[in-house]
């Protein structure tokens, strides 16, 4: 099997795993952000912050969300170094954030161990214009390494801007899901048939782009619902990937 999906607590699960299994651990953890002030920020559910009014879905809720922004830091940092063991020299991290703790973010990689190498733009096209400031319509991904990069071992140009919206319709399975054609491009810093982790899996998109872009993958989910979102959809992935292997072979 391809892949492999802990339903359970990240720190936890992180701690039983074995030294260097991982080349790029690529995740999108809860933001602990979404509101203006502290109060709103640590006493309203994920989905409170995250579904706006006129949303024409009714997802799960998670957990994970009513950290302030020091503990947020703290907590980072300790999973951070946990993946910092299971990740091979040379290796990298991707981390999902928003613009408020974008400096938390950058902040605890780099007290991980993580050498930090940059920050990527998620631009979401449908954001609604805000009269009289700047659209809040993109997101971000801190990037870093567990040392030297070897750019032999995985030769690529990848962008450091991407525009796709949020999955829609029948696509749409969590509230605060990415886009796969924006996480097959991320995965590509994975050198090919390695093995990504992603341990805040949510409905296991990053697990579903490294399937299809031929990377193994490790999953860790907490809400039980989205763990079993997560597992039919690699497992959905695989068996259509298995399909059009036959299919190939076939032909
Ligand atoms: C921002 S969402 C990830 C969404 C995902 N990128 C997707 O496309 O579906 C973060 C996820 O982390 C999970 N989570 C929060 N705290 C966690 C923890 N300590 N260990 C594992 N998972 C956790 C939440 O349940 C939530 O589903």
């Amino acid at each position: 099997m391809p892949f492999s999906l802990h339903h359970g607590d990240a720190l936890s699960v992180l701690s039983g795993l074995p030294d260097d299994c991982v080349d790029s651990v690529i995740t999108d953890p809860p933001y602990n952000s979404g509101g203006r002030t502290a109060q709103e920020r640590t006493s309203r559910s994920a989905k409170q912050k995250y579904t706006s009014a006129d949303a024409k879905h009714t997802l799960a809720d998670f957990t994970g969300e009513n950290m302030d922004q020091r503990s947020y830091g703290f907590w980072l940092t300790q999973i951070m170094t946990e993946a910092h063991r299971l990740t091979k020299v040379g290796g990298t991290a991707l981390l999902f954030t928003d613009w408020r703790q974008l400096p938390v973010t950058t902040d605890a990689i780099q007290a991980a161990g993580w050498l930090w190498r940059g920050v990527l733009a998620w631009h979401k096209p449908t954001a609604r214009p805000q009269k009289g400031r700047f659209t809040q319509n993109c997101e971000f991904v801190v990037w870093a390494s567990n040392g030297a990069i070897d750019a032999a071992r995985n030769p690529v140009y990848l962008p450091g801007l991407y525009s796709a919206s949020q999955p829609s319709g029948g696509q749409r399975r969590h509230i605060t899901q990415k886009p796969v054609e924006v996480m097959r491009e991320l995965v590509k810093i994975c050198p090919d048939a390695g093995t990504v982790l992603d341990f805040c899996a949510g409905s296991g998109s990053t697990g579903v782009a490294a399937l299809v872009e031929g990377r193994d993958f490790i999953g860790v989910e907490k809400t039980k619902h989205y763990a079993s979102v997560a597992a039919d959809r690699l497992t959905e992935t695989v068996r259509q990937t298995l399909t059009q292997d036959d299919m190939t072979l076939v032909t």
